[in-house]
Protein backbone atom coordinates (compact mmCIF):
# COMPACT_ATOMS: atom_id res chain seq x y z
CA UNK A 1 0.00 0.00 0.00
CA UNK A 2 1.41 3.01 -1.07
CA UNK A 3 1.66 6.38 1.63
CA UNK A 4 -0.84 8.70 -0.10
CA UNK A 5 -3.53 5.25 0.37
CA UNK A 6 -2.70 5.12 3.84
CA UNK A 7 -5.95 4.78 6.19
CA UNK A 8 -8.31 7.27 6.09
CA UNK A 9 -7.25 8.79 3.25
CA UNK A 10 -8.10 5.61 0.71
CA UNK A 11 -11.05 6.19 -1.15
CA UNK A 12 -14.98 4.92 -0.82
CA UNK A 13 -15.74 3.04 -3.80
CA UNK A 14 -18.75 3.79 -5.51
CA UNK A 15 -20.83 1.46 -8.29
CA UNK A 16 -24.01 1.15 -10.07
CA UNK A 17 -24.13 -0.36 -13.57
CA UNK A 18 -24.10 3.70 -14.94
CA UNK A 19 -24.45 6.92 -14.33
CA UNK A 20 -27.51 6.76 -11.87
CA UNK A 21 -25.59 6.15 -8.89
CA UNK A 22 -24.05 9.99 -9.59
CA UNK A 23 -27.47 10.44 -7.82
CA UNK A 24 -25.88 8.55 -4.22
CA UNK A 25 -22.47 10.23 -5.10
CA UNK A 26 -24.15 13.69 -5.24
CA UNK A 27 -25.28 13.10 -1.78
CA UNK A 28 -22.02 11.42 -0.75
CA UNK A 29 -20.17 14.28 -1.91
CA UNK A 30 -22.58 16.96 -0.18
CA UNK A 31 -22.51 14.93 3.61
CA UNK A 32 -18.68 14.06 3.31
CA UNK A 33 -16.98 16.62 0.99
CA UNK A 34 -13.55 15.57 2.40
CA UNK A 35 -13.86 12.22 1.38
CA UNK A 36 -12.37 10.98 -1.85
CA UNK A 37 -14.63 8.75 -4.17
CA UNK A 38 -13.99 6.50 -6.88
CA UNK A 39 -16.85 5.92 -8.96
CA UNK A 40 -17.19 3.04 -10.92
CA UNK A 41 -19.57 2.68 -13.93
CA UNK A 42 -20.22 -0.89 -15.17
CA UNK A 43 -21.81 0.51 -18.72
CA UNK A 44 -20.11 -1.57 -20.64
CA UNK A 45 -22.04 -4.58 -19.35
CA UNK A 46 -25.69 -2.36 -18.50
CA UNK A 47 -28.33 -2.40 -18.07
CA UNK A 48 -28.61 -4.61 -15.05
CA UNK A 49 -32.28 -4.22 -14.59
CA UNK A 50 -33.29 -7.24 -17.50
CA UNK A 51 -30.25 -9.69 -17.53
CA UNK A 52 -31.10 -12.04 -14.22
CA UNK A 53 -29.48 -12.65 -11.14
CA UNK A 54 -26.34 -14.56 -12.15
CA UNK A 55 -25.50 -12.12 -13.99
CA UNK A 56 -25.41 -9.39 -11.48
CA UNK A 57 -23.92 -11.16 -9.15
CA UNK A 58 -20.71 -11.92 -11.93
CA UNK A 59 -20.79 -8.18 -12.53
CA UNK A 60 -20.90 -7.20 -8.63
CA UNK A 61 -18.16 -9.56 -8.25
CA UNK A 62 -15.50 -8.33 -10.27
CA UNK A 63 -16.21 -4.89 -9.82
CA UNK A 64 -15.97 -5.09 -6.08
CA UNK A 65 -12.31 -7.11 -7.07
CA UNK A 66 -11.40 -4.14 -8.82
CA UNK A 67 -11.50 -1.41 -6.50
CA UNK A 68 -10.37 -3.13 -3.81
CA UNK A 69 -7.69 -4.66 -5.57
CA UNK A 70 -6.34 -1.65 -7.77
CA UNK A 71 -7.91 1.47 -5.72
CA UNK A 72 -7.54 0.25 -1.95
CA UNK A 73 -10.81 1.43 -1.40
CA UNK A 74 -11.95 1.74 2.52
CA UNK A 75 -15.65 1.60 2.19
CA UNK A 76 -18.37 0.54 -0.44
CA UNK A 77 -21.29 1.82 -1.63
CA UNK A 78 -23.41 0.16 -3.97
CA UNK A 79 -25.27 2.86 -5.47
CA UNK A 80 -27.58 0.34 -7.45
CA UNK A 81 -30.82 -1.11 -6.06
CA UNK A 82 -30.28 -4.10 -8.56
CA UNK A 83 -27.54 -5.00 -7.43
CA UNK A 84 -27.92 -4.76 -4.19
CA UNK A 85 -31.01 -6.78 -4.12
CA UNK A 86 -29.00 -9.60 -6.15
CA UNK A 87 -25.59 -9.46 -4.43
CA UNK A 88 -25.17 -7.68 -1.08
CA UNK A 89 -25.48 -10.65 0.84
CA UNK A 90 -22.74 -11.85 -0.83
CA UNK A 91 -20.39 -9.29 -1.10
CA UNK A 92 -21.03 -8.72 2.88
CA UNK A 93 -20.31 -12.25 3.17
CA UNK A 94 -16.95 -12.36 0.94
CA UNK A 95 -15.41 -9.11 2.25
CA UNK A 96 -16.51 -9.15 5.98
CA UNK A 97 -14.01 -6.55 6.79
CA UNK A 98 -15.48 -3.91 4.27
CA UNK A 99 -17.77 -1.50 4.90
CA UNK A 100 -20.59 -1.62 2.80
CA UNK A 101 -23.99 0.15 2.31
CA UNK A 102 -26.06 -1.03 -0.48
CA UNK A 103 -29.62 1.15 -1.76
CA UNK A 104 -33.04 -0.14 -1.53
CA UNK A 105 -36.64 1.64 -2.71
CA UNK A 106 -37.57 3.38 0.18
CA UNK A 107 -40.66 1.74 0.84
CA UNK A 108 -40.69 2.50 4.88
CA UNK A 109 -40.16 6.33 4.49
CA UNK A 110 -42.98 6.34 2.28
CA UNK A 111 -45.46 4.66 4.61
CA UNK A 112 -44.46 7.63 7.01
CA UNK A 113 -45.28 10.05 4.39
CA UNK A 114 -48.32 9.01 2.92
CA UNK A 115 -52.07 9.85 3.68
CA UNK A 116 -53.70 8.10 1.06
CA UNK A 117 -52.04 5.04 1.79
CA UNK A 118 -51.21 4.32 -2.09
CA UNK A 119 -47.58 4.42 -2.84
CA UNK A 120 -46.52 4.07 -6.44
CA UNK A 121 -42.81 2.27 -6.98
CA UNK A 122 -40.53 2.60 -9.87
CA UNK A 123 -37.75 -0.10 -10.29
CA UNK A 124 -36.05 -2.16 -12.51
CA UNK A 125 -37.51 -5.83 -13.19
CA UNK A 126 -34.69 -6.96 -11.56
CA UNK A 127 -35.59 -5.42 -8.38
CA UNK A 128 -38.90 -5.85 -8.45
CA UNK A 129 -38.67 -9.53 -8.76
CA UNK A 130 -36.30 -9.77 -6.02
CA UNK A 131 -36.72 -11.57 -3.03
CA UNK A 132 -35.30 -8.73 -0.99
CA UNK A 133 -38.17 -6.41 -2.22
CA UNK A 134 -41.08 -9.08 -1.79
CA UNK A 135 -39.75 -9.52 1.99
CA UNK A 136 -39.84 -5.43 2.29
CA UNK A 137 -43.18 -5.24 0.91
CA UNK A 138 -44.84 -8.54 2.93
CA UNK A 139 -43.34 -6.29 6.20
CA UNK A 140 -45.15 -3.51 5.32
CA UNK A 141 -48.06 -4.62 3.25
CA UNK A 142 -50.62 -4.55 6.13
CA UNK A 143 -49.54 -0.54 6.01
CA UNK A 144 -49.93 0.77 2.80
CA UNK A 145 -50.96 -0.39 -0.60
CA UNK A 146 -47.63 -0.43 -2.85
CA UNK A 147 -48.12 -0.96 -6.68
CA UNK A 148 -44.79 -1.98 -7.97
CA UNK A 149 -44.35 -1.07 -11.40
CA UNK A 150 -40.93 -2.54 -13.54
CA UNK A 151 -39.96 -0.20 -15.84
CA UNK A 152 -38.21 -1.94 -18.47
CA UNK A 153 -35.85 0.43 -20.76
CA UNK A 154 -36.22 3.87 -18.59
CA UNK A 155 -32.63 3.43 -16.85
CA UNK A 156 -31.18 2.21 -20.82
CA UNK A 157 -32.83 5.72 -21.64
CA UNK A 158 -31.70 7.51 -18.58
CA UNK A 159 -28.19 6.27 -19.44
CA UNK A 160 -27.99 7.35 -23.16
CA UNK A 161 -29.84 10.80 -22.09
CA UNK A 162 -32.24 9.62 -24.77
CA UNK A 163 -35.18 12.77 -23.83
CA UNK A 164 -37.81 11.50 -26.08
CA UNK A 165 -37.88 7.71 -24.98
CA UNK A 166 -36.97 9.25 -21.23
CA UNK A 167 -40.53 11.18 -21.74
CA UNK A 168 -42.62 8.72 -23.05
CA UNK A 169 -41.40 5.62 -20.82
CA UNK A 170 -42.26 7.67 -17.75
CA UNK A 171 -45.37 8.89 -19.10
CA UNK A 172 -46.46 5.02 -19.83
CA UNK A 173 -45.46 4.15 -16.50
CA UNK A 174 -46.99 6.74 -14.26
CA UNK A 175 -50.00 6.36 -16.22
CA UNK A 176 -49.98 2.64 -15.51
CA UNK A 177 -49.68 4.01 -11.50
CA UNK A 178 -52.67 6.14 -11.85
CA UNK A 179 -54.69 8.00 -10.14
CA UNK A 180 -52.08 10.37 -8.37
CA UNK A 181 -52.92 13.11 -6.09
CA UNK A 182 -53.70 13.65 -1.98
CA UNK A 183 -57.26 12.55 -2.41
CA UNK A 184 -58.26 9.08 -0.80
CA UNK A 185 -57.65 6.39 -2.88
CA UNK A 186 -54.80 8.18 -5.21
CA UNK A 187 -51.39 7.50 -4.93
CA UNK A 188 -49.80 10.08 -2.62
CA UNK A 189 -46.28 9.18 -3.27
CA UNK A 190 -43.59 8.06 -5.38
CA UNK A 191 -40.30 5.67 -4.52
CA UNK A 192 -37.58 5.86 -7.53
CA UNK A 193 -36.33 2.46 -6.50
CA UNK A 194 -33.43 2.69 -9.39
CA UNK A 195 -30.67 5.36 -8.86
CA UNK A 196 -30.94 6.19 -12.50
CA UNK A 197 -34.71 7.49 -12.00
CA UNK A 198 -33.34 10.32 -10.11
CA UNK A 199 -32.20 12.34 -13.27
CA UNK A 200 -35.76 12.16 -14.73
CA UNK A 201 -37.32 13.70 -10.97
CA UNK A 202 -38.18 16.98 -13.05
CA UNK A 203 -40.15 14.95 -15.87
CA UNK A 204 -41.84 12.67 -13.46
CA UNK A 205 -42.52 15.05 -11.14
CA UNK A 206 -44.76 16.85 -13.78
CA UNK A 207 -46.16 13.66 -14.73
CA UNK A 208 -47.52 12.95 -11.22
CA UNK A 209 -48.62 16.68 -10.49
CA UNK A 210 -47.56 18.39 -7.39
CA UNK A 211 -49.41 16.76 -5.07
CA UNK A 212 -47.22 13.67 -4.87
CA UNK A 213 -43.88 13.44 -2.89
CA UNK A 214 -41.03 11.67 -4.88
CA UNK A 215 -38.87 9.63 -2.67
CA UNK A 216 -35.02 8.84 -3.23
CA UNK A 217 -32.34 7.20 -1.12
CA UNK A 218 -29.36 9.64 -1.79
CA UNK A 219 -29.31 11.14 1.96
CA UNK A 220 -30.40 8.34 3.77
CA UNK A 221 -27.12 6.17 2.13
CA UNK A 222 -25.25 9.06 2.59
CA UNK A 223 -25.36 9.53 6.40
CA UNK A 224 -25.29 5.27 6.96
CA UNK A 225 -21.62 5.79 5.14
CA UNK A 226 -20.80 8.38 7.40
CA UNK A 227 -21.88 6.45 10.51
CA UNK A 228 -19.91 3.27 8.87
CA UNK A 229 -17.01 5.10 8.62
CA UNK A 230 -17.00 6.63 11.85
CA UNK A 231 -17.47 3.66 13.45
CA UNK A 232 -14.32 1.58 11.45
CA UNK A 233 -12.34 5.00 12.88
CA UNK A 234 -12.04 5.52 8.98
CA UNK A 235 -13.44 8.92 8.12
CA UNK A 236 -11.67 11.47 6.58
CA UNK A 237 -10.19 14.06 9.38
CA UNK A 238 -8.61 16.04 6.75
CA UNK A 239 -10.20 19.60 6.02
CA UNK A 240 -9.03 19.04 2.14
CA UNK A 241 -12.04 18.63 -0.60
CA UNK A 242 -11.82 15.03 -1.74
CA UNK A 243 -10.98 13.96 -5.38
CA UNK A 244 -13.49 11.82 -7.48
CA UNK A 245 -11.99 9.57 -9.87
CA UNK A 246 -14.84 8.59 -12.38
CA UNK A 247 -14.16 5.33 -13.99
CA UNK A 248 -16.41 3.13 -16.42
CA UNK A 249 -16.61 -0.35 -18.38
CA UNK A 250 -17.92 1.59 -21.18
CA UNK A 251 -17.12 5.09 -23.05
CA UNK A 252 -15.61 7.45 -20.77
CA UNK A 253 -17.14 10.50 -22.78
CA UNK A 254 -21.07 10.18 -21.18
CA UNK A 255 -20.07 8.96 -17.75
CA UNK A 256 -18.21 12.87 -17.57
CA UNK A 257 -20.78 14.13 -19.58
CA UNK A 258 -23.35 13.16 -16.84
CA UNK A 259 -20.90 13.94 -13.90
CA UNK A 260 -20.63 17.64 -15.51
CA UNK A 261 -24.32 17.84 -16.09
CA UNK A 262 -25.84 16.68 -12.90
CA UNK A 263 -23.16 17.17 -10.25
CA UNK A 264 -20.78 20.13 -11.64
CA UNK A 265 -17.66 18.10 -12.08
N1 LIG B 1 -29.24 2.08 -11.38
C1 LIG B 1 -29.62 0.74 -11.20
C2 LIG B 1 -30.57 0.53 -10.03
O1 LIG B 1 -30.59 1.32 -9.11
C3 LIG B 1 -29.99 -0.17 -12.33
C4 LIG B 1 -30.00 0.29 -13.73
C5 LIG B 1 -29.87 -0.86 -14.69
O2 LIG B 1 -30.87 -1.48 -15.05
O3 LIG B 1 -28.72 -1.15 -15.03
O4 LIG B 1 -31.28 -0.44 -9.99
Amino acid sequence: MTESHAGAARPVGVFDSGVGGLSILRSLRAQLPAESFVYLADAGFAPYGERGDAFVIERTRAVVRQLRDVHEIKALVIACNTATAAAVHLVRTEHPDLPLVGVEPALKPAVALSRTRRIGVMATRGTVNSGKLRALHDSLKDQAEFILQPCDGLADAIQNHDTAKINALCEQYTEAMAPWGGLPGQVDTLVLGCTHYAFAWNTLQALVGPDVRLIETGEPVARQTRRLLEAAGQAQADDAPGRVTLLTTGSQAPLEAAAHRWLGL
